[in-house]
C-alpha cells in the first residue's frame, strides 16, 4: 500500500505503546484512525491527542478478547467512516511470570492466551470476512514477538508460547490469502529490534477481576517498566538498550508500503539470533537461552 491518505486503520491495544504510535505514524500520512481498547484512561488520552493533532479519528472500547466486541468495533468503523482498510491485530499483555511454569495459575495461563492468542483470532474472524468482501486492497497486519517466533527467551513461558502461535496464525494466514488470490496483504510486525519502551511489563493494570491472582497484588516478578528491565540487567553488568515504539511504527509503515510479510528491523543483532537458532536446530545442538535485549 503506497498511499495511506483517507485509508481506515484499525488499531487494537491502540491506546499505548506500539499501537498508539501506529496511529499517529498512520494519521500523520492522512488515514482514518480507529482506536480499540480497554484502558480507559490511556483511551480518554489518546483521543485528546489525536484531535489536537488533527487526526481523524474514534476510540472505542473493545475487549479484543471476545468476538462481539470486535464486531462492534468493526461496525464502528464502517459507521464513522464508511470501510476499512488495515487492520493491525496489536493488543497484548505481558504476563508477568516468574518462577517454574507448573507452579503458574490457570488464571496467568488463561489471561495470557486470551488476549494475545484469542484476540488474534478473534480480530481475523471479525476483520477478515470484511476485507474479503469489499474485494478492495487491504492490509492484515499482526504484532507478534521475535520471542516466539524464532527466539525461545527462558524468563516469559506464557507470553513465548502465546507468541509462538500468533506467528502460526500469521503465516497461515498470509499463506491462505496468498492461495485464494485475495488483494490482502498480511504482515507479521514484530516491535523491535531492542525491548520497545512500553506499559508491556506493567500489563496488570488491564488484567480483568475475573482472571486476577488470587491474594496477590501487581507483577511478582519485581518488573513492572522497562526501567525495571533496565536497573535489573545493569545489577549483571548488562546495559539494556531499548526502541522507542515511534521508531517501531516508521519500520512498519515502511514495510506496509513495500507490501512486506516480515516487519522485521534488519540489526546484525537480530539476524545473529536468528541465525544462532537455525545454526542450533540444523546442527541438533542442545538449546541454550537467548539474551533479552
Ligand atoms: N514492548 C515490547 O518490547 C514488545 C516486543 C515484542 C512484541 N510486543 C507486542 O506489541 C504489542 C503492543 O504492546 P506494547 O508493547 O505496545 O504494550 P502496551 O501495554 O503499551 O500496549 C498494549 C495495549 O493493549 C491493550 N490491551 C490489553 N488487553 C487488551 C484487551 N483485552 N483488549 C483490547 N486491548 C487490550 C492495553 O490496554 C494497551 O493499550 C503486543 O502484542 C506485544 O506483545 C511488544
Amino acid at each position: 500500500m503506497k498511499d495511506f491518505n483517507n485509508k481506515v486503520a484499525v488499531i487494537t491495544g491502540g491506546a499505548s505503546g506500539v499501537g498508539r504510535s501506529l496511529a499517529f505514524a498512520l494519521g500523520q500520512r492522512g488515514a482514518k484512525i480507529v482506536v480499540g481498547d480497554v484502558d480507559s484512561k490511556a483511551m480518554a488520552q489518546v483521543a485528546q491527542d489525536l484531535g489536537a493533532a488533527g487526526i481523524a479519528a474514534i476510540v472505542e472500547h473493545c475487549d479484543v478478547t471476545a468476538v462481539d466486541s470486535l464486531t462492534a468495533l468493526a461496525r464502528a468503523a464502517e459507521k464513522a467512516f464508511g470501510g476499512i482498510d488495515l487492520v493491525f491485530a496489536n493488543a497484548g499483555i505481558g504476563a508477568g511470570e516468574t518462577g517454574a511454569m507448573w507452579d503458574y495459575s490457570e488464571k496467568d495461563w488463561q489471561w495470557c492466551l486470551n488476549v494475545n492468542v484469542w484476540g488474534v483470532i478473534n480480530s481475523i474472524r471479525a476483520f477478515m470476512p470484511r476485507l474479503v468482501a469489499s474485494g478492495r486492497e487491504a492490509h492484515f497486519v499482526v504484532t507478534g514477538s521475535g520471542n516466539g517466533a524464532y527466539v525461545i527467551l527462558p524468563d516469559a513461558p506464557i507470553y513465548t508460547a502465546s507468541k509462538a502461535a500468533v506467528h502460526a496464525i500469521t503465516e497461515n494466514l498470509h499463506y491462505q490469502v496468498q492461495a485464494a488470490g485475495l488483494p490482502v496483504k498480511v504482515s507479521a510486525l514484530f516491535p523491535g529490534p531492542h525491548v520497545v519502551d512500553t506499559g508491556l511489563f506493567n500489563s496488570g493494570r488491564v488484567r480483568p477481576d475475573a482472571l486476577k491472582k488470587e491474594g496477590v497484588q501487581g507483577n511478582q516478578s519485581g518488573i513492572n517498566s522497562v526501567d525495571d528491565m533496565k536497573r535489573m540487567a545493569a545489577e549483571y553488568g548488562i546495559e539494556l538498550k531499548t526502541t522507542h515504539p515511534d521508531e517501531v511504527a516508521a519500520m512498519a509503515v515502511r514495510g506496509l508500503e513495500q507490501d512486506a510479510f516480515w516487519l522485521l528491523a534488519t540489526t546484525p543483532e537480530t539476524d545473529a539470533k536468528i541465525r544462532a537458532r537455525a545454526d542450533m536446530i540444523l546442527t541438533r545442538a542442545t538449546p541454550v537461552p537467548a539474551m533479552v535485549g
